[in-house]
């Protein structure tokens, strides 16, 4: 696709490149004075929060150990169907960990809710969630996110590891995507 294609799908840039990694510098500080000496390990939502933990990780001047898991709730759609499925299990045991969650955005919560119950019933030792993006307005279960990074309205967003169908995953700015792509 041309840059001019992408512009056209595009229908506001929401949040940029800069703010985000102002914004995962303030957290990565907290984070790191948060879990001093302790036994963190960051796990990471696939896909969409590949580009949130590459860059969080490298603003985190502790050291920890990251690990995957890939689920999925939602297909080509644009709406959260709350059905989870493991596509892609963790490689580590979680008991004893405090396990940091790194996800690109809380939209129902249903996704996290899950994840959140699965972690628990494993043994971790803690778990608290990091989102980049949270929809407030979009809720449909209390997610307890004690790292957020921006609060935004309910509309669908893409770029900076968000996609659409596989697309905009690596737009730099998180942008909402404009309705003539999806409707
Ligand atoms: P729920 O609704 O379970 O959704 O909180 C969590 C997952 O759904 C994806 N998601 C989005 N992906 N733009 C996207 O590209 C969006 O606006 C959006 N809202 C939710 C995302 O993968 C998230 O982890
Ligand atoms: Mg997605």
């Amino acid at each position: 696709m041309r840059a001019a294609d992408i512009q056209d799908d595009l229908a506001e840039i929401l949040v940029t490149e800069e703010q985000i990694r102002q914004k995962l510098d303030e957290l990565a500080q907290r984070v790191a004075q948060d879990y001093e000496g302790k036994d963190l390990l960051l796990i990471g939502v696939l896909k969409g929060a590949v580009m949130v933990m590459a860059d969080f990780v490298r603003a985190l001047p502790i050291q920890a150990p990251m690990d995957w898991m890939a689920v999925s709730s939602y297909g080509a759609s644009t709406k959260s169907s709350g059905v989870v499925q493991i596509r892609k299990d963790l490689d580590t045991d979680l008991h004893g960990k405090h396990v940091l969650i790194v996800e690109d955005i809380i939209d129902s919560g249903l996704t996290l809710s899950w994840l959140l119950e699965n972690f628990e019933s494993r043994g971790a030792e803690s778990i608290e969630v990091l989102a980049l993006l949270r929809k407030p307005e979009a809720a449909k279960v209390e997610i307890d996110c004690k790292y957020v990074g921006f609060d935004i309205p309910p509309d669908f967003v893409v770029g900076y590891g968000l996609d659409y169908a596989e697309r905009y995953r690596n737009l730099r700015d998180v942008a909402v995507l404009a309705p003539h792509v999806y409707s």
